[in-house]
């Protein structure tokens, strides 16, 4: 009689991958979640795959920063070879890459800066030449998380022009300027070193430009279009499900996973049915796709009930 189901398959995990050599970094604010160089980013694999789990979310780590990114383009860069890794000792695994700029510019903002300011459409070259970089690379989808204005349809232009013509792009289309992250920024190392990110990001409190811009990725060529983060926003993630005939991906975001696994820690509740009355909730306001820190975790509880 139950209405609604988490399948292992609806489930993406999220990877940190960093430069160097012989490294597995934990994340102190992300109890169970690592930076791991190349070399040793076959143990978290093996994880993956024993799990069931079959789809990565990925993000490179570079040692160089600069106010190019030019590793974020660079075919030999950390995130580029770890997928060339991945895909040739894994290939079941299903590649997502995330694409934005912030881990590897040198003042940590999504774009390209003049000043204070974010510079949109110059901003949008580099993303191109990103995605069709990790496309080269093996990644089966392109995910672009950076919020500038026009990327979808760029970057569909650069992956089609290049012949990706069958890579989807998974956008990060409703995505809030939210304090949510914070954890993530230490896992990424891509904390902006000045301002925020509101002049990209969307207003916490709107959720008619939440489908403005869902609309307009779609319009630009989005195959799957995403709410993030999740739980705050379980209304925007209904809303869309309502409006569009198209698959939603929800972010359950690092602070979401952090707030969890303290609580969890101190005993004050019990994790596995928190996460999963979390999960089922996303599932429940009308998301298909759900990334999570939790999934190598749910899928087991998942196997073993
Ligand atoms: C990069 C990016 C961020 C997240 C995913 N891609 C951080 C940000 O925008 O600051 C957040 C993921 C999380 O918190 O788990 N733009
Ligand atoms: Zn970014």
């Amino acid at each position: 009689m139950r209405e609604t189901h988490i399948d292992i398959s609806d489930l993406v995990y999220p990877i940190f991958v960093i430069e160097g050599e012989n490294i597995k970094n934990p994340v102190e604010s992300m109890p169970g979640i690592y930076q791991y160089s190349v070399d040793r980013i076959d143990e978290e694999l093996e994880r993956i795959n024993e799990s069931g789990v079959s789809s990565i979310l990925i993000f490179g780590i570079p040692e160089h920063k600069d106010e190019k990114a030019s590793e974020a383009y660079n075919d030999e860069g950390v995130t580029q070879r770890a997928i060339r890794h991945i895909k040739g000792k894994y290939p079941d695994i299903i590649v997502i890459a995330d694409v934005c700029l912030c881990e590897y510019t040198s003042h940590g903002h999504c774009g390209l800066i003049c000043g204070n300011e974010i510079l949109n459409d110059e901003t949008l070259e580099y993303l191109c030449r990103m995605s069709v970089s990790l496309a080269k690379a093996g990644a089966d989808i392109i995910a672009p998380s950076d919020m500038m204005d026009g990327r979808v349809a760029a970057i569909r232009g650069a992956l089609d022009e290049n012949n990706f013509i069958n890579t989807p792009i998974m956008a990060y289309s409703a995505k809030y300027a939210s304090a949510y992250y914070g954890p993530f920024r230490e896992a990424a190392d891509s904390a902006p070193k000045f301002g925020d990110r509101k002049s990209y990001q969307m207003d916490v409190a709107n959720v008619k430009m939440a489908m403005r811009e869902l609309q307009d990725d779609i319009d630009e060529g989005a195959d799957i279009i995403m709410v993030k983060p999740a739980l705050a926003y379980l209304d925007v993630i209904k809303e869309a499900s309502q409006r569009f005939d198209y698959t939603i991906a929800a972010y359950n975001v690092s602070g979401e996973y952090s707030m969890v696994k303290a609580a969890a820690k101190m005993g004050w509740i019990d994790e596995e049915r928190i996460v999963m009355e979390n999960m089922i909730a996303i599932k429940r306001a009308g998301a298909k796709i759900i990334i999570t820190y939790h999934a190598l975790d749910v899928a087991r509880w998942i196997r073993v009930n």
